[in-house]
């Protein structure tokens, strides 16, 4: 099989470049859903034992001890809290690797589409479907560099864009959806695969 798209459909390269990407995609959501992100709240007590008993029972300098104890606890845990929080959007390392993966492999593949041409429309694709599928193509592509691009703005600090990740979420599943209607409905599937 050709390397290069032509006459007979896609080759090699784009065929491996699309399911590639199928592959890190669906690893990437998966890893996305189940990843722990929250903050972990660092349950410390800052009463000191002995606190409760008051009054007659406990002289000043002890109370003052025990003062002095709360305190420096209290520092140590608003310090420790701090720190949990510029944690609180961390994603996975896997998250990341697979990310900037995703990010390398969706410009190879849009460096590649000008390298090559695209090959003759399948003649069961009316002009309607050829304008939907290229729309999906398009923004299935579009989507595949904003995920990654707002996923490392996000952690550089662009606290902002949590919407934007989620946001390009969104999209990528609603043109996925038109993307698999337009391929099962009009049977496009074997063009893909390594079977002509
Ligand atoms: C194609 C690439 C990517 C996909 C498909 C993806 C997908 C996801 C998904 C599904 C979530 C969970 C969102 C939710 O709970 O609703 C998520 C969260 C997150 N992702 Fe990504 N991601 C990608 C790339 C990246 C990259 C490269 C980074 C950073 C270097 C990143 C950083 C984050 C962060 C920080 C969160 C947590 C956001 C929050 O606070 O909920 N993502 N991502
Ligand atoms: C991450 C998800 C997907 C993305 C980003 C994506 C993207 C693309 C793109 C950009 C093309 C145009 C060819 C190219 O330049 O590479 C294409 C074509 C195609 N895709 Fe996908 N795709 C995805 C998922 C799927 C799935 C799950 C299937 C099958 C069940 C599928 C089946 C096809 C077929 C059959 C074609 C050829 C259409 C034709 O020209 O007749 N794609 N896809």
């Amino acid at each position: 099989m050709p390397l290069r798209n032509g006459q007979h459909g896609y080759g090699v390269v784009t065929r491996s470049l699309h399911w590639l990407t199928v592959l890190l995609v669906a690893a990437q959501f998966a890893v996305g859903y189940t990843m722990e992100t929250e903050r972990r709240d660092p349950r410390i007590d800052c009463d000191p034992p002995g606190e409760s008993r008051g009054g007659g029972d406990t002289s000043d300098a002890e109370e003052d001890r025990l003062d002095r104890i709360e305190e420096r606890c209290e520092e140590r845990r608003e310090r420790l809290e701090e720190a949990v929080d510029a944690q609180e959007d961390r994603p996975s390392p896997l998250h990341v690797v697979l990310g900037v993966l995703l990010l390398v492999v969706a410009l190879a593949r849009v460096t590649w589409r000008r390298l090559t041409p695209l090959p003759p429309w399948d003649p069961r694709l009316g002009p309607d479907g050829r304008r939907l599928l290229h729309a999906t193509e398009v923004t299935l592509l579009a989507t595949l560099v904003a995920m990654p691009l707002s996923g490392l703005l996000l952690v550089a600090g662009a606290d902002d864009l949590v919407a934007a990740h989620v946001a390009a979420h969104l999209v990528f599943f609603a043109a996925l959806a038109a993307h698999l209607g337009v391929v099962l409905a009009r049977g496009l599937l074997p063009r893909m695969l390594p079977l002509r």
